[in-house]
């Protein structure tokens, strides 16, 4: 009975909500339509053709527009929280709100502070960080991480997330490259716009951040940076072009550097004429947070959105004075003044509202879901696809369930949780397997004793911590685990600790910190059968790579971590990941570090990227040094035999496309999958070109003994390059040799074709 009731009086409630709902309407529409008149001076009494669906959207925008005042005009342009814009009361037209980005859904925090907000249904679904989605080479994948992430986003109520990151990786020393999607600005290209569509099909915006040059976070607030037209064009903007163009991207975040002495947020060449003008781009452009410095230039140099700024959050100081930012009352009393023109802020609002309108305001918008399932198992296949098995001597992997009485796992990385920490990335999680608790429940607990070897100490943000237990004990126990074990599974690497693969700044060397490189040495000398599993944004230093039969690069990898990596390690699923970016042996071996501290991390003020074009494998292939491990490498428990490249032609034209194909044979004994890459190389460039440069690829699922035909087309027009006296893209006509490999390094090349562009 009481049952009964409290149903009845639910739907009670839900017909009076609905009904009050209604009124609601129906009174936003009737003082919509009143209140027109107390706007601009251009106000459109008469219906709203802003509240109207079916009117095309510039229409809505244009008549939303004619009844704002110039206070509520400028109100758009400013936070209104830490992660709140205003909307336009008045006319019913929402706030914004924003989240970090990029991995999951941030958990709330304070209305003014960095403080988190306590709620207690914000803990999401963490999906692996971006480094890992970059190592499937699965723009498929991409798009279901897009979808999924957007979907929690949206259950959220959120209208931008704040990702993904496009930044291209420099060195494996910043901090923040586990964010972003390698070193390739092909392979990023690719991988992001399936995210941003998939995002933004939930009626949510992705916002493609750090535009541009982000490229460290050592002095990232200041530091000027310096690189030449080509090396914009052909590495740093190419991901973020095709994340506007081809995703269609409704936001983009600036960056805190400088570029050629303007700081990013409000940087004319960047914001105005290049992702405004000549990509035509009609969202808005969000500042970091605290990465505006100027009202004249934020007004001006192609701003909207002014984030971070004068609370005591990020830049310090006043407390909740969102009035005071740049583009607030300083940017209002200039329109006022007369000293700036209304268009300006016309231009700015018009974005906004665009953004308001295909989020909040779209009418088909999905309600998203969040923590479910479907949730989990995209971010454990994206984690799976990623793992990348770099070293795998007499079949070490895969360990299946009772091969093995005795297994010891060691390592920090086992048991941390790898989803806190970081910065701004930093998630709070439902549901977070360890990769000791993934080994543990494939294995038997039984079976598996655990030791950790090495500590680093709890996350603190921009401090380091100080570990609280003694390395030497720690050193000695794992040892005498490891002499006692059949087999020793090493997880360790980085984390997510300042000085690690953190926000804020860099890490200080390439070698493994917390005395790894020395735990790793000493398990080996005690058991050969050894394997050591990274967990981390970056490449390092291997100093022990001789000494140990197996190694697995694994990443952040989220809400099933554990899972995915037992997955992988016992053939449940068959690595397939390739490697994002370079691994250097030693720095030196670089183009970033080879030219010394100008070219990273600066003098304080300045920073030259004298490697120019020439980043990550460009450099190692031209210059001819050989990588630790090269991009695009990875093994797989099964073998592949990669045929003959054919084209369909021999002479293209400057706009033409080259269809390719190859077979490609699954020879081993188990099914798996291997990504075909096709490099392309100029045979007389009148310029330097890098010895070869990634031009397409295509992932294919083969079983055992299978063959397939793999095609792939390439563009003519995108092997051209950027000509600085132009300032256009140059085709010149010559041969062009493809390659088609299974890695960038020399090695991997399977077979060659040339073609001929007139
Ligand atoms: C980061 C951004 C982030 C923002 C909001 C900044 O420190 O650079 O990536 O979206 O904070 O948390």
């Amino acid at each position: 009975m009481r049952k009964i009731g409290s149903l009845m009086l639910c739907l009670v409630c839900a017909a009076s909500l609905a009904s009050a709902q209604n009124r609601l309407f129906n009174v936003r529409l009737n003082q919509a339509g009143t209140d027109s008149s107390q706007g601009s001076t251009s106000a459109n009494p008469g219906n709203p053709v802003y509240l109207d669906v079916t009117k095309p959207l510039e229409e809505r925008i244009e008549d939303a527009l004619s009844r704002m005042t110039l206070e509520e005009k400028v109100a758009l342009c400013h936070a209104q929280s830490k992660f709140s814009s205003t909307g336009v009361p008045r006319l019913g037209i929402p706030a914004v709100w924003m989240s970090d980005g990029p991995h999951g859904v941030r958990e709330e925090i304070g209305w003014d502070t960095w403080d988190a907000a306590g709620w207690t249904s914000d803990s999401c679904t963490a999906f692996p960080a971006l480094t890992c989605l970059a190592a499937t080479f699965n723009p498929q994948l991409s798009y279901r991480y897009g979808v999924s992430i957007g979907e929690e986003a949206r259950y959220r109520g959120k209208d931008i997330l704040l990702g993904p990151g496009v930044n291209i990786y420099r060195t494996p020393l910043n901090g923040r490259n586990f964010e972003y999607l390698g070193e390739d600005p092909y392979l990023a290209a690719r991988m992001v716009v399936p995210y941003v569509q998939g995002v933004q099909k939930n009626g949510v915006a992705a916002c493609v951040k750090h535009f541009a040059l982000n490229n460290q976070e050592e002095e990232r607030g200041s530091i000027n940076v310096n690189v030449s037209d080509r090396a914009l064009y052909e590495i740093y903007l190419p991901a973020f072009k095709a994340a506007v163009k081809e995703g269609g991207a409704w936001s983009v975040m600036g960056s805190y550097n400088q570029f050629r002495g303007q700081h990013c947020c409000h940087n004319d060449l960047l914001l105005n004429q290049i992702l405004k003008k000549e990509w035509e781009f009609d969202g808005v452009v969000v500042s970091d947070w605290g990465g505006a410095h100027d009202t004249r230039q934020a007004a001006l140099n192609g701003l909207d959105i002014e984030m971070g700024s004068y609370t005591n959050g990020m830049t310090g100081g006043k407390s909740s004075a969102y009035a005071n930012y740049y583009l607030a009352q300083p940017f209002l009393d200039l329109l006022k003044q007369g000293d700036m023109p209304v268009s300006v802020v016309d231009n700015k609002a018009r974005r906004v509202l665009r953004l308001i309108f295909r989020t909040n305001m779209a009418s088909n918008r999905s309600f998203g879901r969040f923590t479910c399932p479907e949730h989990n198992k995209v971010a454990r296949e994206i984690a799976a696809e990623g793992i990348v098995l770099l070293k795998n001597n007499h079949a070490f992997f895969p360990i299946p369930a009772g091969k093995y009485r005795r297994i010891a796992v060691i390592g920090e990385n086992a048991t941390r949780s790898l989803t806190k920490g970081g910065g701004s990335s930093e998630l709070k999680v439902k549901q977070e397997v360890s990769a000791l608790e993934g080994l543990k429940a494939l294995y038997g607990a039984d079976h598996v004793s655990y030791s950790l070897g090495y500590v680093s100490g709890k996350y603190q943000w921009g401090k380091e911590d100080k570990a609280p237990l003694n390395p030497d004990s720690l050193l000695r126990v794992a040892v005498e685990v490891a002499r006692q074990a059949d087999v020793v599974i090493f997880i360790g690497g980085l984390n997510k600790n300042a000085f690690q693969d953190c926000e804020g700044h860099d890490r200080k060397t390439y070698d493994l910190p917390f005395g790894q490189n020395d735990l790793i040495a000493a398990l080996s000398k005690v058991n050969k059968q050894l394997a050591v599993v990274l967990v981390s944004g970056n490449a390092v230093a291997m100093p022990w790579l001789n000494q140990v039969p197996a190694v697995v690069q694994a990443w952040y990898m989220g809400s099933e971590a554990g899972n995915a990596l037992a997955d992988v390690l016992s053939g449940t699923s068959n690595p397939s990941g390739k490697l994002p970016f370079s691994y250097p042996e030693k720095l030196e071996d670089t183009g970033v570090h080879f030219y010394g501290s100008t070219s990273y991390p600066g003098d304080h003020v300045n920073e030259y990227y004298k490697e120019d074009i020439l980043v990550g494998y460009r450099w190692f292939d031209t210059k001819k040094i050989k990588p630790l491990f090269p991009f695009g490498y990875g093994l797989s428990y099964t073998s592949f035999a990669v045929g003959k490249l054919t084209s369909d032609k021999k002479d293209y034209t400057g706009n033409d496309t080259i269809h390719l194909s190859v077979t490609v044979r699954n020879t081993g004994k188990v099914d798996g999958a291997e990504v075909v890459q096709v490099y392309a190389t100029q045979e007389h460039p009148s310029v330097v070109r890098p010895v070869k440069e990634l031009k397409a690829f295509s992932k294919v699922w083969l079983k055992a003994g299978e063959t397939t035909s793999v095609t792939l087309a390439i563009y003519t027009g995108d092997l051209a390059y950027y000509d600085e006296t132009r300032h256009d893209w140059k085709l010149e006509p010559d041969t062009y040799i493809l390659q088609s490999a299974t890695s960038s390094a020399e090695t991997a090349i399977k077979s060659t074709v040339r073609v001929r562009l007139h």
